[in-house]
């Protein structure tokens, strides 16, 4: 597939899906959250895609937020149906895909950014990256995630702090806050993502889309994780995975799973 406003570059079993509106500073609009939402759907179903890595180009900005020129003179309805449209299309899609997606957040990471970034598995910046949610500042909330991440992530005080100030933390406060895994240099942050996801490529990668189905479970209302872990554990056991994992073990040698 072809894009307009985002690069997916696959290599080495790691696809990375690059947001290109550089001179808007990445910020979302409907078209890009489009083209992100058939990227990652993409790269979700390509079986040689073990991980999923998101950043943006140049090196000022993971996402600068939404873009604020496409909603500025939206009314109640239109603004609900923004947010719901956002939400559906592409902030709980990336956060429930069985393929582990990691967001490289490489500059400003500001409202639709850091929420895109929330909704990713995990975070790593480099050291100039920015992070926060300046929606109040705009007389509106964030509304693609934001004020239920953020306090999953980071505590209910400082999310609000956060929410209420506008105001922006910087790489090593955001790693201070678990909000970022690992803060590195911004020449450093695509090689480390690549290394982590060495690390994950190593490992089956069926069990790995049960066990983000059952952490993400542990923060949908109504669903009781517990029960959500015991399928998914049993699930694991009718793999061809389960059965390679467990005999290389007893084998004394290294897994080589099939995968899914
Ligand atoms: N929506 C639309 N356009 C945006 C944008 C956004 N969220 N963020 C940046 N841009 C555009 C600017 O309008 C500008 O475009 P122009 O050159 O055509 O005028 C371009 O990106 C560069 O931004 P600029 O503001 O000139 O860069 P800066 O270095 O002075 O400031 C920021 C950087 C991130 C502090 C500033 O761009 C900003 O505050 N952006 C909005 C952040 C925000 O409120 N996000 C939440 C939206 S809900």
């Amino acid at each position: 597939m072809s894009y307009t406003n985002i690069l997916s570059q696959f290599s080495n079993g790691i696809t990375v899906i690059t947001i290109n509106r550089p001179s808007k500073l990445n910020a979302l609009n409907k078209d890009t959250i489009q083209e992100l939402h058939d990227a990652l759907d993409e790269a979700n179903n390509d079986n040689d895609t073990k991980v999923i890595v998101i950043t943006g180009s140049g090196e000022k900005a993971f996402v600068a937020g939404a873009d604020i020129s496409e909603f500025a003179d939206f009314n109640i309805e239109e603004g609900g149906k923004l947010a719901a449209q956002g939400q559906a299309l592409l902030f709980d899609f990336v956060e429930n895909l069985s393929t582990p997606v990691i967001a490289a957040v490489n500059g400003f990471a500001l409202g639709g950014g850091l929420e895109l970034a929330m909704a990713c598995h995990f975070r790593v910046a480099s050291t100039n990256a920015k992070m926060g949610l300046p929606e109040v500042s705009l007389g509106v909330i964030p509304g693609y995630g934001g004020t239920q991440r953020l306090p999953q992530l980071v505590g209910k005080g400082r999310a609000m702090e956060m929410v209420m100030t506008a105001g922006m933390i910087d790489a090593n406060q955001a790693l201070s806050y678990g909000l970022v895994n690992h803060v590195v240099s911004q020449e450093e942050l695509l090689p480390l993502c690549e290394k982590i996801a060495g690390k994950i490529m190593r490992n089956s990668s069926v069990a790995i889309s049960e066990a983000i189905r059952a952490i993400n479970a542990n923060y949908e209302d109504g669903i009781n994780g517990f029960d959500v872990e015991i399928e998914s554990f049993g699930n694991c056991f009718g793999t061809e995975d389960f059965k390679e994992g467990t005999t290389a073990f007893l084998e004394k040698r290294k897994a080589d799973f099939p995968g899914a």
